[in-house]
C-alpha cells in the first residue's frame, strides 16, 4: 500500500495511448495496484483516477461515485469503451495532474461504458450527469487525452501562458512525499 506521486501536465506518458489490459495476466497484481490507485486518489483530493497518471501504461481507471455525502462505491473500469452518447453539457472540470485549474469543459450528458470489472467481468454502464463526466475525463486520460484539448479554441490559447508558468510549480508536487500538502495555488495562476 502506498502513495504515488501524480503525473502531472508536462509528463509524457499523459499523452501516450495506454495499453489494452490483459486481466489473467494483471490478476495477481490488481489488488495491490487498485489499493495503491485509490490510497493516491485520496492522498491528491480526487474523484476518479487512471493507472497512466499514476505511471501504469494500463488501460484502467477509477472513478469515485458518490452516493450521499458519506456513501461512495468506486467504480474499476479496465479496457473500458464509450460506447453511446448523447446530449451536451458544460460544467467546470479540474484535474489532479494539473492540479487547481478548472474550466468549464463540455462533454456529454449521458453515455453507456463497457467494461471489465475488477473481478474480470464485462459491465455495461449507463451513466448520466457528474459520473458520466467522470468516465469521459478518465477515459480520455487513458486514450492521451486531458481535459484542456476539449476547451474552445479561444480558451486553449488564453490558456497557453498559464500552462507555461503552471507546469513549472505543478512538476515539483509530490503527492507521495511525507510532507505533501495539497498545493495552495491561488486562482489568479490559474485563471484564463
Ligand atoms: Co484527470
Amino acid at each position: 500500500m502506498a502513495i504515488k506521486r501524480v503525473n502531472k501536465y508536462g509528463d509524457k506518458i499523459l499523452r501516450k495511448k495506454t495499453k489494452q489490459v490483459d486481466y489473467k495476466a494483471i490478476k495477481k497484481d490488481l489488488k495491490s495496484i487498485l489499493k495503491d490507485m485509490t490510497n493516491t486518489m485520496e492522498a491528491a483530493g480526487g474523484i476518479g483516477l487512471s493507472a497512466n497518471q499514476m505511471g501504469l501504461d494500463l488501460k484502467l481507471a477509477i472513478v469515485r461515485y458518490r452516493k450521499s455525502e458519506d456513501e461512495f462505491i468506486d467504480i474499476i473500469i479496465i479496457n473500458p469503451e464509450i460506447v453511446e452518447q448523447s446530449g451536451s453539457t458544460t460544467n467546470d472540470e479540474g484535474c489532479l495532474s494539473l492540479p487547481g485549474l478548472f474550466a468549464k469543459t463540455k462533454r456529454f450528458t449521458k453515455v453507456k461504458v463497457l467494461a471489465l470489472n475488477e473481478k474480470g467481468m464485462p459491465v455495461e454502464m449507463i451513466a448520466e450527469g457528474l459520473l458520466a463526466r467522470a468516465f469521459q475525463h478518465e477515459i480520455d486520460h487513458l486514450n492521451g487525452i486531458l481535459f484542456i484539448d476539449k476547451l474552445p479554441l479561444l480558451s486553449k490559447l488564453k490558456l497557453k501562458p498559464v500552462l507555461r508558468k503552471m507546469k513549472k510549480v505543478w512538476a515539483k508536487i509530490d503527492e507521495s512525499s511525507p510532507d505533501y500538502k495539497s498545493p495552495q495555488i491561488s486562482e489568479a495562476d490559474c485563471e484564463f
